[in-house]
């Protein structure tokens, strides 16, 4: 997909305030940290779309971005920050959960996981719940430039290992880098393909 249009439409403290839903709406979301946002840069080749920090717990609203003037891209705070307070983990949790079960127009999720990690009980819960909320999403993974060759195949294949001791069948699977910008066209051909009403 040629991206032409890419421009930030709002931010929003929670999903009733987000823009109409009149349009397909692809989300990102996953730990605080894992390179929501600086993926999203990658796939609208711009630097600064979505704001990025070194510093997790960056991104703490609901960003909406309005691409190709055809569809919405979601760029969603992270889950798990264990540097903020319970209540406000609490607050942000809620957000994203009546975000995913009331956006009408979200087609699909992008759960991001960092590829240097094994599967992680936060990641492989949030899985479930969505599996079980029958939401459909794809996993992400993030940061494979900073991966020997092989490596990253070893924790994806444990990600699938684990993931099918309860499901049937596999999400689709991804893996990238925004430093590299691996991985960004395989995810914009899903969306070509998924993006009509
Ligand atoms: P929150 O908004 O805080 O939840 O974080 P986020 O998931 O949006 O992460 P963000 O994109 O801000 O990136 C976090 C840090 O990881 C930044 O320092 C990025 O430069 C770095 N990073 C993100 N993606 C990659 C990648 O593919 N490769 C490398 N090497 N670093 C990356
Ligand atoms: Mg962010």
């Amino acid at each position: 997909m040629v991206i032409k249009t890419a421009v930030f439409v709002k931010s929003s403290q929670k999903w009733q305030d987000c823009p109409e839903p009149n349009m397909p709406e692809y989300a990102f979301i996953g730990r605080s940290n894992v390179g929501k946002s600086s993926l999203i840069n990658a796939m609208m080749n711009h630097k600064d779309l979505a704001k990025t920090s070194q510093t997790p717990g960056k991104t703490q609203l609901i960003n909406n971005f309005l691409v190709n003037e055809s569809w919405s891209l979601t760029d969603l705070p992270g889950y798990g920050y264990a540097k903020v307070s319970k209540s406000l983990r609490k607050d942000f949790e809620k957000l994203i959960t009546n975000y995913i079960l009331n956006r009408k127009n979200l087609v699909n999720l992008f759960v991001l996981v960092d590829v240097r990690h094994t599967p992680q009980k936060i990641d492989m819960d949030f899985m479930q719940w969505l599996g079980e909320s029958s939401v459909p999403f794809s996993i992400v993974f993030t940061k494979a430039d900073k991966m020997k060759s092989g490596g990253a195949d070893r924790n994806v294949e444990a990600y699938k290992t684990e993931l099918l001791k309860t499901w049937e069948d596999l999400p689709n699977i991804y893996v990238t880098s925004a430093e590299k910008k691996t991985g960004t066209e395989e995810i914009l051909k899903f969306i070509s393909e998924t993006n009509q009403f």
